[in-house]
């Protein structure tokens, strides 16, 4: 079966799929995206996501590139035609194609519109939720305004092939008081020794996960304590538990921040129990 995407209208061959190169996210990141979880072809907290587009678009006066109801139909169109049970779809939104000038091209100029789906490395993911990864902290080089979903990812990218290159999977960005804003592609919590769950608060220092979120509702349905509050390296370090949280694996636990082991060296308990909270929240099988 061959890979399918959906570009500016049409369904094109994934390997022949192409945009044009004054697309202003190709020239200057002037555009969004985001990431759905797919399971069992159904796509996870869709509306959420849909919400987060359209706030990211409207933070960066993009319009939206086509209806609500019209988007709903192609991203469903999208992981059909390329078979996706256990997967994600990719959506990216783009000020459009545009002689390159950097002042907002004129009115009427559409924005341009890709949407890609893959199955998941589902091996990969449950290797990684049964042993736990490793994550590294790094100063957070990004811009000010990290609630925007931007298809920049240029500080996020160095810093994830910066832990990768050490051993880690994931860098935790740090701020300049050294309190941990969040992973490079993940949101970051912790157990705390009180054995509270700790996360940061949203702000624009963050990006507003929709797992993370999804995970806060089940957590007060489980009668789980979340405090959102920023923590420092230090008291990740120190951690009872810790673990990341995106759209795609939901929730991977941390087994060593740094060079120091968090806990026993295994998952942690709390975090396996929200791990299955979220599952019974009927999107995780
Ligand atoms: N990353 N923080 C950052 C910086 C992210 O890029 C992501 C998602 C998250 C988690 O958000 P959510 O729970 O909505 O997936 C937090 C996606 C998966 C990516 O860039 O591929």
């Amino acid at each position: 079966m061959s890979r399918i995407a959906y570009v500016n209208g049409r369904y094109v061959r994934h390997a022949e799929a192409g945009v044009h190169i004054e697309d202003r996210g190709y020239q200057f990141s002037d555009g969004v995206y985001e990431v759905c979880g797919v399971r069992g072809g159904m796509l996870m907290d869709e509306e959420l996501h849909l919400g987060r587009l359209q706030r990211s678009l409207s933070e960066l006066r993009i319009p939206m590139p086509m209806s609500l109801a019209a988007l709903r139909i192609v991203l469903r169109e999208v992981v059909k035609r390329n078979e996706v049970a256990n997967g994600m779809i990719y959506c990216q939104v783009t000020r459009g194609v545009a002689p390159r000038d950097h002042p907002f091209p004129p009115a009427g100029i559409k924005p341009a519109i890709v949407i890609t789906a893959k199955r998941l490395n589902e091996a990969r993911v449950a290797a990684a939720v049964e042993k736990g990864v490793a994550v590294m902290t790094m100063p957070d080089q990004r811009w000010a305004r990290r609630d925007i979903k931007s298809v920049s990812l240029l500080a996020n990218i160095l810093a994830k092939q910066t832990a990768r290159e050490a051993g880690a999977y994931e860098a935790w960005l740090v701020d300049p008081d050294g309190f941990i804003t969040e992973g490079s592609s993940t949101n970051a919590w912790i157990v705390d020794k009180d054995g509270r769950v700790v996360t940061r608060p949203l702000s624009a220092d963050i990006l507003g996960g929709i797992t993370r979120h999804v995970l806060l509702e089940a957590a007060a349905r489980e009668g789980i304590e979340i405090v959102e509050r920023p923590f420092t390296v230090d008291e990740a370090r120190t951690a009872r538990e810790a673990f990341v949280s995106a759209s795609t694996a939901i929730i991977i636990p941390v087994i060593r921040v740094d060079d120091m082991v968090i806990g026993n060296g295994a998952p942690g308990s709390t975090t396996m129990r929200l791990r299955r909270a979220y599952a019974a929240s009927g999107v995780l099988s």
